[in-house]
């Protein structure tokens, strides 16, 4: 099913504190709102935000750019809207996992249309040889090489998200 642990639990929990810590210490009095991207990044923002040292507020959003195929289609489909209003916020837009970048670079500029004091994007895997548009990644846990992952709220047909690792998914599972 699996050919091997990418990212151990232990390593994921690490990255993710120095990420917090980043943001903690570039966000100082901005109270910035996270705007968590369902459903794969649910994960990586719940822990995200649990290190905080500042106050910081939370939103979702619920898009696709995907459908059930593994290749981005490039248009953004909005499922669910954020519930708040981010004009003048500061915003950080936090992703698993940053791709072709159809989606990142869609929503960033669906966001900044919103009039927010400004907004970057946390992602914590990047795959750097995918990418289809040129976006900007302010924080990244991890580059990782162009495999098929899973875990850590990464799916493969909505399964495997509940993985607390990140592995790689034998080719056998998808080339069927
Ligand atoms: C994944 C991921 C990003 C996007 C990245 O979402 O969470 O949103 O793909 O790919 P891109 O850079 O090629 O656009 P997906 O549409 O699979 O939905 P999910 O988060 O619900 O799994």
């Amino acid at each position: 099913m699996f050919d091997r642990v990418l990212i151990s639990k232990e390593e994921i929990d690490k990255k993710v504190k120095e990420i917090s810590a980043q943001i903690s210490k570039d966000y100082e009095g901005l109270n910035p709102v996270f705007i968590c991207i369902m459903k794969g990044s649910m994960f990586f923002t719940a822990d995200l935000l649990r290190y905080l040292t500042i106050p910081a507020q939370l939103d979702f959003m619920c898009v696709s750019s995907y459908g059930s195929s593994t290749e981005s289609s490039g248009i953004l489909k909005i499922k669910t809207d954020l519930a708040s209003d981010i004009e003048g916020k500061h915003v950080i837009i936090v992703e698993d996992i940053i791709d072709s970048g159809n989606t990142l670079y869609n929503l960033k500029n669906l966001l900044a249309t919103r009039n927010p004091a400004s907004v970057k994007i946390c992602a914590f895997l990047d795959k750097p040889d995918r990418r289809l548009r040129e976006v900007a990644v302010d924080y990244v846990g991890y580059a990782i090489p162009d495999e098929f992952v899973v875990g850590y709220g990464l799916d493969y047909n909505e399964d495997f998200r509940t993985l607390p690792d990140v592995r790689i998914l034998s080719r056998s599972v998808y080339e069927k």
